[in-house]
């Protein structure tokens, strides 16, 4: 009986062939924006002590209260594979003195995250995130800087996608707000789904969330918070606006606009696309001014974003970065095994790509695997002779010392 067959876990996915060299362009891209704009690239860990997501992105999410992968290790220690990146890359500021670098301190990532959600297209459990963090100015031409690369990132990638923009304020107006939300919600109690009945104490803004269509009513007529920002985050947000457009970006305020995540202040927005379906989010983000120092920094401002790689994929056209096509395929019959090896290595030493035939296929396989691969030159090497064969152009043919084939296709490929 044949051991049964082993699947990856629901909600994660093997990369493979094309779909990793698509990545790459977008991981190249990301690079070349963000680095261009002085961000400097920062890897954390995999896994984190619980309590930094519990204090950084909130007891009351939904990423915290159900959606975390929390093991004990064998020391006893509450660890989490990371949800989302800004609470870690907060930590590292604090941990390495960032705050003593000319500020702001610009980072940039690359990473897979976890959630334990329904999967479903464009949702999984281990997903990959590009996301960028300024930290260190609460001047809002932070803010329209890093709204601007994500979206010249999401242009330069195919993603056809809207610009909601609002603003949170501070979180002294967003108390006296919650209030007025929260009065407004219990007198149409009755007509709100029972989640958000169940949230009126903990987390009333995220009615807005809702797709229940009685909640959706009541929430219609519900208090705005950009009515109750204070004098000053009301000027930080016009001028994060007025910004956007000196950049020529379009938006839409959208006051109903809620993060999953408690640690914004200020502005929030969220890029969406009608080409995902039910997860339109391609990405989003805000400022945190209050992070930093909820994970024991100094007061430290903050602002950034984080977009989904596979929601980039399905919903944009990034161009597949070449796969490396050999410029030799060094096939061999009978025992010149080693004499083809040695061809291999000197075609690579002098710079060409090349591959060799690994599988032991016939002369005409051979041939067959190097037409797939696109390889420009076949080299069949017969010990101290070798055919070198042109795969396009009429299909030149010819016999030379083996030792001489590199030099050969060198010079074939120079004089192109
Ligand atoms: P987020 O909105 O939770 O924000 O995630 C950002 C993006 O990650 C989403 O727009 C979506 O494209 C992608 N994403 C989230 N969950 C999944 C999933 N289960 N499967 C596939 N893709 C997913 C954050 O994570 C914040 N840290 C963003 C931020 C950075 N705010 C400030 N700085």
């Amino acid at each position: 009986m044949s051991a049964p067959k082993l699947k990856a876990p629901r909600g994660t996915f093997d990369v493979l062939g094309e779909q990793s060299t698509v990545r790459a362009t977008v991981e190249a891209r990301a690079r070349a924006i963000l680095e261009g704009a002085g961000y400097e690239r920062i890897e954390t860990p995999t896994l984190e002590a619980t309590e930094l997501f519990a204090r950084g992105v909130g007891a009351s999410t939904d990423i915290v209260q159900k959606e975390m992968y929390t093991l004990t290790d064998g020391g006893g220690r509450s660890l989490t594979l990371r949800p989302e990146g800004t609470a870690p890359v907060c930590r590292a500021y604090v941990e390495h003195g960032m705050h003593k670098r000319p500020q702001p301190v610009k980072l940039w990532y690359l990473s897979s995250f976890f959630r334990y959600e329904r999967a479903q297209a464009g949702r999984y459990r281990q997903f990959w995130q590009v996301g960028a963090e300024a930290l260190g100015s609460e001047d809002p031409a932070v803010d329209a800087e890093s709204i601007v690369l994500l979206g010249a990132l999401l242009a330069e990638l195919g993603v056809n996608a809207r610009l909601r923009l609002s603003s949170l304020g501070s979180p002294a107006s967003r108390t006296r707000y919650r209030e007025h939300l929260q009065t407004h919600l219990r007198e149409h109690e009755a007509s709100l789904s029972e989640e958000v009945r169940g949230r009126i104490d903990l987390n009333p803004l995220r009615a807005f969330d809702s797709d229940h269509e009685g909640t959706k009513s009541a929430m219609r007529s519900a208090p705005r918070l950009l009515d109750y920002l204070e004098d000053e985050d009301r000027a930080h947000f016009e001028e994060v606006c007025a910004l956007l457009s000196e950049a020529e970006m379009l938006y839409a305020v959208d006051p109903s606009l809620v993060r999953g995540l408690d640690y914004y202040t200020r502005t929030v927005f969220e890029f969406t696309s009608e080409d995902l379906g039910a997860q339109s989010g391609v990405g989003g983000g805000g400022r945190y001014d209050g992070l930093v120092a909820e994970l024991g920094g100094p007061p430290t401002a903050g602002m950034g974003w984080a977009a989904g790689i596979e929601r980039i994929l399905l919903a944009g056209s990034p161009p597949a970065s070449g796969t490396a096509t050999p410029d030799i395929y060094v096939s061999w019959t009978g025992s010149a095994r080693r004499a083809a090896f040695g061809v291999l290595r000197e075609a690579r030493s002098a710079g060409l790509t090349a591959q060799m035939e690994l599988a032991n296929r016939s002369l005409k396989g051979q041939l067959g695997q190097a037409g797939k691969m696109g390889a420009r030159y076949v080299a069949i090497v017969d010990e101290a002779e070798t055919m070198l064969k042109d795969m396009q152009g009429g299909g030149m043919q010819e016999k030379m010392a083996t030792g001489t084939v590199v030099h050969a296709v060198l010079r074939r490929l120079r004089d192109l």
